[in-house]
């Protein structure tokens, strides 16, 4: 068996302890005779494995007595309607902080639901930056402020959150669980679980309780936070396989010694690459150094010729999944949870040699 450095943005390298722990037990759960896949989700075991999924989230945010975990689908893409639909009341304002293509699909969804205010917009900004804390100026009575904690494409990721009077409303969907975070900040939190929780299928949402009482009167109950909160996320069939590996994975990340040990673990790996890339004189960060991210470095080469050959000789040497994302090109390397520091190590040795060859 060869198992690559994947760099992948997501669906995301996985820990290998968990896949072949998935593996043993595939075709028989625990000796009951029969495949996880292939069990009632109102069973015993079933609900056993359902509840540690949620225990170990709640375990690793230290989430506080009001809050809760929900299991929902459609990806963080579904959330970019559901946070709408469930908490734009008609006659209100969202504010949405505009840092990237993930942001800026977030708050085109809100608009099909209801008035949304752009309060900033770095899009576009090159080199790539989040705004100031300073300059944000919110919608008084917003019903929601809503940012993207990570921008997965070009790299950007708060290191402090904004403070509203209106509920924060976050996109974790690339850095849930790679560093410590006060949930309490947070009215609402969404992931796809599909960088640094598990496998892709299920999205993690983390609620304040009262929040899941504000249903739009239009919303239907599937889409209503409320329906799930009080079925546990059993209203419907609920991805049954993911679910099990979203409690295998975060089993993993408490055996690691949890997210502060985690988030140690990620900022050295960053930090070993963002240096190569700033002692090189041949790469270039894209983003601005207060703005860089833990999980997704970018940067640039001279030209768009080299890039290329740069991802395709990284490929022969295992190092698979650097072409930047098809919108805005280059190199990023995507180094979540399960990511071995060997991984970094050995990009870094590939990037001098390259840069040796061609600089
Ligand atoms: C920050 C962020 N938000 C949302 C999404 C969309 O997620 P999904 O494809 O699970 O809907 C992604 C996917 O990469 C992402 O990185």
């Amino acid at each position: 068996m060869t198992r690559i450095y994947n760099f992948s943005a997501g669906p995301a390298v996985l820990p290998l302890e968990v896949l072949e722990q998935a593996q043993a037990e595939l075709v028989e759960f625990q000796g009951s005779g029969m495949s996880i896949m292939e069990m009632s989700h109102r069973g015993k075991e079933y609900e056993a494995v359902h509840n540690e999924a949620v225990e170990n989230i709640k375990k690793l945010l230290k989430l506080p007595a009001n809050y809760s975990v929900l299991f929902m689908t459609g990806g963080a893409t579904a959330q970019f309607a559901l946070v709408p639909m469930n908490l734009l009341g008609s006659g209100r304002i969202a504010d949405y902080i505009n840092t990237g293509a993930w942001a800026a699909k977030a708050a085109k969804e809100a608009k099909v639901i209801g008035q949304v205010n752009v309060i900033a917009n770095t899009e576009k900004d090159i080199p790539t930056r989040l705004p100031e804390l300073s300059a944000l100026r919110f919608t008084p009575g917003a019903a929601y402020v809503h940012l993207t904690s990570n921008e997965t494409i070009p790299g950007t990721q708060w290191r402090t959150f904004p403070a509203p009077a209106a509920p924060l409303v976050a996109d974790m969907s690339s850095d849930i669980l790679s560093r410590p975070i006060d949930v309490a900040q947070f009215g609402l939190i969404y992931a796809g679980a599909q960088k640094n929780l598990g496998p892709a299928g299920v999205t993690v949402v983390i609620i304040r309780n009262d929040l899941a009482e504000c249903v739009n009167e239009q919303t239907p109950n599937i889409f209503r936070y409320k329906t799930h909160l009080e079925e546990n996320s059993l209203h419907n069939t609920p991805p049954c396989y993911i679910i099990y590996m979203l409690a295998l994975c975060p089993r993993w990340l408490l055996k690691q010694g949890g997210v502060e040990a985690i988030a140690r673990i990620n900022r050295a790996k960053a930090a070993r690459l963002y240096a190569a890339i700033d002692a090189s004189g041949f790469y270039k960060g894209t983003a601005t150094l207060d703005c860089r991210s833990d999980m997704n470095v970018t940067f640039r080469l001279p030209t768009e010729a080299l890039e290329e050959l740069f991802v395709k000789e990284a490929a022969a040497q295992q190092l698979k999944g650097l072409k930047g994302h098809r919108s805005v090109g280059g190199i990023r390397a995507s180094i979540y949870n399960a990511f071995p520091l060997a991984g970094v190590e050995a990009l870094i040795a590939f990037m001098k040699d390259f840069a040796k060859r061609n600089g």
